[in-house]
């Protein structure tokens, strides 16, 4: 079965293709070059950007997979969370083609396919097993989720203000860094001292999972504004800002592995591409005996190949939801959670 995937939620046109399970191509168009100069995405730009790109980008995915909409069984594109402009043009597109060709195609949240792009660096018959915990860290998303079953997912906790890459960007840009910030924070860091400064971390109550990064984005403004960082404190000020930021996410998911019972971690979305939350989480999950998956960076950020993996076996099942699928900028994601109900992993 052959699985055309389309990804245009946020700030990246992105289109991959699925071969039997198997990824045959995957191609992301990055809009950095357009937003950077705002420091952050402009949304009528992101969709402009969309219309401008994502045909060839779909065209690209079919010839480095060596295929055409000829041999294509189904196609998987995002319905949300997302910008909805930007969602609006993947959605059309895959109508479009679905129209056009005869295809079912499934409409995929963004989040699931984040959770299960780790699958796609494994053998096909060696998916994640269910049930397991996942963080999901981006910049436009922070949450923890248990993965029940297929399709059955309950929200432990989510942030009550800013995602943590959001506070990535933010600070970087307060440091002049550019945007995004998340990936230079990460590069000046590996020189700098993780203890350098001890910024605040927000406290969670126990038992709680949301996650709050706002004021600590306020904290590092102002320690900015009180000490005016030269360019060679920078390390140290981007290890010791990465370091708090990780402390936090590592606090919470451990608290809710606790809480769970899993002992399996998936931890992805653009901010699981940063070394040090991956060292930590690595090294948390092992102290636990808990294994901890994370995919390889280049799919921890947005792209179509999480969401063509997502939709594939809902699509197997002859799944079609038709044309009448609709772009959903703040589509909610799992149940909420119940404190005090353990579910052991197998
Ligand atoms: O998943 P993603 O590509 O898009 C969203 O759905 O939001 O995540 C993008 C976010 C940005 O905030 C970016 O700064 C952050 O992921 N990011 C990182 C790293 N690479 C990307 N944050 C910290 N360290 C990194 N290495
Ligand atoms: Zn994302």
């Amino acid at each position: 079965m052959i699985v055309l995937g389309i990804e245009s939620s946020c700030d990246d046109s992105a289109a991959a293709v699925l071969r039997d399970g198997g990824l045959a191509a995957s191609v992301v168009s990055s809009q950095h070059a357009v937003h950077g100069p705002y420091g952050g995405v402009v949304p009528e730009l992101a969709s402009r950007e969309h219309v401008r790109n994502l045909l060839a980008v779909v065209d690209a995915a079919l010839v480095q997979a060596g295929t055409t909409l000829d041999d294509v069984d189904g196609i998987a594109v995002t319905r949300g969370p997302g910008l909805v402009g930007s969602l609006l043009v993947g959605l059309s597109v895959a109508k479009g083609i679905a129209l056009r060709r005869g295809l079912p195609l499934v409409g995929v949240h963004h989040l699931e396919g984040h959770l299960l792009a780790a699958n796609l660096d494994r053998p096909v018959d060696d998916a994640v097993r269910f049930p397991f915990l996942g963080l999901v860290v981006s910049g436009g998303h922070s949450g923890l989720y248990l993965g029940r079953a297929p399709g059955d997912y309950a929200c432990l906790g989510r942030t009550r203000d800013d995602a943590v890459g959001e506070a990535f960007d933010k600070i970087a840009k307060v440091l002049g860094l550019g945007y995004p910030g998340g990936p230079a924070i990460d590069r000046l860091a590996r020189t700098g001292s993780p203890t350098a400064i001890r910024f605040p971390r927000a406290r969670l109550k126990r038992g709680r999972f949301d996650l709050s990064f706002s004021g600590f984005k306020t904290a590092v403004w102002q320690w900015v504004r009180d000490n005016r960082p030269t360019e060679a404190d920078l390390p140290d000020v981007a290890a010791s800002v990465q370091e708090a930021l990780v402390d936090m996410l590592v606090d919470a998911t451990g608290e809710a592995l606790d809480a769970t019972g899993v002992e399996r971690l998936i931890v992805c979305g653009g901010v699981s591409a940063n070394r040090r939350l991956r060292e930590r989480m690595a090294a948390m999950g092992a102290e636990r005996g808990v294994e901890v998956i994370v995919p390889r960076p280049i799919l921890c950020t947005d792209n179509a190949a999480m969401i063509a993996v997502a939709g594939a076996s809902r699509l197997a099942a002859g799944h079609d939801d038709g044309l009448d699928v609709d772009a959903d900028a703040s589509l909610p994601f799992g149940v909420p959670f119940v404190v005090g109900a353990p579910e052991r992993g197998h």
